[in-house]
């Protein structure tokens, strides 16, 4: 029988995660004895597969997520806070098929063209995402293009340039860590989330599009298991890079999730309207303000 394959990659200076193809996966703090040699102290360099690279992937996810508190992962959405998601979605769309495209040229150069055919095939998939999230915006009578040209939510700021620095790398692969990212969190939106959001959003108005196709009833899903068996044909360094990148990506989401959830509606409604310049249509300032915020985001 052939043997289970075993992958490993080091995301931290004191933590490894090991993950095996049969979809066990475990944190391992590297060090050895005299007696005992650490079998992971050093990089991997076999073959993948997909049952252990998605292991390792999403271990880096919950890695990266690990230090925010539980109950902010599912919070209840209020409508103020989905227009801020609705911008930061926006935002971490638009120059997706950009920045993707680039990536792909620099992988072409380098005679890596399957890495390119993979970007490109991406590229093509994310092309006018931005679109749903403006059109979600405006079904909710807000002046989208105004408002994402003036404003974009502190917390997705730096996700927008980590993802710009990593496509103008000599060697882009990271891309794929970040990208990965942003589609397996949206992938876990279940259709009860959606659900929740269209309740709140006023009769006969339908702002899902962006959601629902960055959800576990959309295109993310296959985007994810591509990704994964992309991921587990490439070789060990490529894949290395790419797990490192998905924990750093996931480290930055966390931190932009702690940082809009420290906001209240009252707050997010003034920094949304001084963005437009104008009172924003009366079911949102309406909306009765929460002393913590909550919200759902759709992620890109
Ligand atoms: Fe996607
Ligand atoms: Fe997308």
């Amino acid at each position: 029988m052939a043997r289970l394959v075993t992958e490993w990659v080091n995301v931290t200076g004191d933590i490894s995660i090991i993950a095996r193809e049969s979809g066990e996966v475990w944190f391992h703090a590297p060090g050895g004895t005299e007696e005992n040699v650490d079998p992971f102290a050093t990089p991997m360099t076999g073959v993948g597969s997909a049952g252990s690279t998605v292991g390792l992937l999403d271990g880096a996810i919950n890695l990266g997520f690990a230090g925010i508190e539980k109950r902010l992962a599912r919070p209840d959405p209020t409508l103020v806070g989905y227009i801020v998601a609705l911008v930061g979605a926006y935002h971490t769309s638009v120059d997706t098929p950009r920045n993707l495209r680039r990536a792909a040229g620099r992988f072409n150069e380098l005679g890596r063209p399957e890495v390119a055919a993979y970007l490109e095939e991406r590229a093509r998939e994310e092309t006018g995402h931005d679109r749903l999230a403006l059109k979600d915006l405006r079904a909710l009578g807000v002046p989208g293009e105004r408002l994402v040209a003036s404003f974009i939510p502190e917390g997705i700021k730096p996700l927008c340039k980590r993802f710009d620095d990593l496509c103008v790398q000599d060697y882009p692969i990271g891309c794929i860590g970040y990208s990965y990212c942003l589609e397996r969190i949206a992938a876990l939106k279940q259709e009860a989330d959606i659900e929740k959001v269209q309740a709140m959003c006023p009769d006969g108005v339908d702002a899902t599009r962006f959601l629902r196709s960055h959800s576990s009833l959309g295109s993310e899903v296959t985007h994810v298991e591509e990704t994964i068996a992309f991921v587990a044909s490439l070789p060990a360094n490529d894949r290395i890079r790419v797990v490192q990148e998905t924990y750093e990506s996931a480290l930055i989401m966390a931190v932009g999730y702690n940082h809009e959830l420290l906001k209240s509606d009252a707050e997010m409604l003034k920094e949304l309207q001084q963005a437009v310049g104008e009172a924003l249509p009366y079911h949102l300032s309406s909306y009765p303000s929460r002393g913590a915020k909550d919200e759902a985001r759709p992620a890109a």
